[in-house]
């Protein structure tokens, strides 16, 4: 009998934005997974993917889209607006989405009614400072036992299945299986240092599991991903954060730019690499591998390096420092937004 598959999650190790997105659509270009299954909570996400110089925004479909052989799966634990993953299906048609995608049957539906009450509600829209994508008070019905089901959408007909089975009969059958999880481990709502500022869920590798309907002793590996130095949309406490003035003087103004929120355009609070946070982040998630990303914005010459020999000293220095802060070995290092732009060192 062939031996099972090996499967693989992937989960932020700050508050979101740590680059996922590039690191998932690497890994399933590089590794070749035969189905890659998106967890976490739901359209809050926005993910950035850039294939041959054109970037994709992404809140639903799995991030591993331009490895056009695997099946795209959405596991019953994530949130789904179906108007926001029929767009995204017909935006990506260049690479079949639509003949590959599974949605699972026993996704919850957000219906406008929970984007109205996110946006009603002080608490939510003022004080926690939310995405307005309705997942809070779609998770809240979910919990009350009264959301709709995906499976009670005609829309959604055409891509209806059991992403669990599909998921472990692939691994059974010797099939690899990415996981991608949204949100990083400073937005948990079990984990998060801060609650209430965090999101509707846990955001951290156990959840992204159960999301596909894995579980944990069928999961070979856990990445973590760090962004270089730490952003935060939102309100809450972030330790590290900087001044705006500290923000130019350290990492440029075009950074300020750069970093918006995708899904809500808004200015994201930058501030330094938090080591401790990264530990806990580490060993919460049982991590195996570390990604950084974004390594470029922080040391510019290490910009589209795709070697370690080709990296700055000052950029190679960084990576050893978050290595043994963390105690897990950095795998793979993201020097610019093209998926050839990844210094690969497993
Ligand atoms: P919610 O998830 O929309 O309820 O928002 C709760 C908190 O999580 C807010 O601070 C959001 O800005 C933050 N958040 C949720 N999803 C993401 C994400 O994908 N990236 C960054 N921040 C997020
Ligand atoms: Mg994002």
């Amino acid at each position: 009998m062939r031996d099972r598959g090996h499967v693989s999650v992937v989960a932020g190790g700050q508050w979101g934005d740590e680059g996922k997105g590039k690191i998932v659509a690497y890994l399933a270009v590089q590794d070749e997974p035969e189905v890659i299954a998106r967890a976490g909570v739901g359209p809050n996400a926005g993910h950035t993917v850039r294939v041959d110089g054109e970037d994709y925004g992404l809140r639903q479909i799995p991030c591993g889209f331009p490895h056009e052989e695997a099946e795209l799966a959405i596991g019953p634990g994530v949130l789904v607006n179906p108007e926001v993953l029929l767009d995204e299906v017909e935006r990506l048609s260049r690479f079949q989405v639509d003949d590959r995608l599974i949605v699972d049957e026993r996704c919850a539906i957000i219906e406008p009614k929970h984007i109205e009450a996110e946006r009603a509600s002080k608490h939510l829209s003022d004080e926690i400072d939310t995405t307005g994508t309705g997942c809070g008070p779609a998770n809240a019905d979910r919990a009350l036992r009264k959301a709709k089901l995906a499976r009670d959408v005609d829309e959604l007909s055409e891509f209806l299945g059991d992403v669990p089975g599909l998921v472990n009969e692939a691994i059974d059958a010797g099939e690899d299986v990415l996981i991608e999880g949204t949100q990083g481990f400073g937005l948990s709502l079990y984990h998060g240092i801060d609650y209430p500022y965090v999101t509707s869920k846990d955001t951290t590798a156990s959840a992204f599991a159960s999301d596909v309907g894995v579980g944990p002793t069928r999961i070979d590996d856990v990445y973590v991903v760090f962004k270089a130095y730490a952003t935060r949309v939102g309100e809450g406490p972030f330790p590290t954060e900087l001044s705006r003035e500290e923000v130019i003087e350290k990492f440029g103004e075009e950074i300020l730019e750069v970093e918006r929120g995708t899904v809500t355009g808004r200015p994201r609070r930058i501030g330094e690499f938090d080591f401790e946070m990264a530990k806990r982040a580490c060993v919460i998630n049982g991590a195996t591998q570390v990604a950084i990303t974004c390594i470029d914005r922080r040391f510019p010459d290490a910009a589209e390096a795709e070697t370690w020999h080709e990296l700055p000293t000052e950029a190679k220095k960084f990576v050893e420092k978050v290595e043994e802060a963390v105690g897990v070995p950095v795998t793979i290092v993201s020097t610019g937004p093209e998926l050839e732009h990844t210094v690969d060192l497993r």
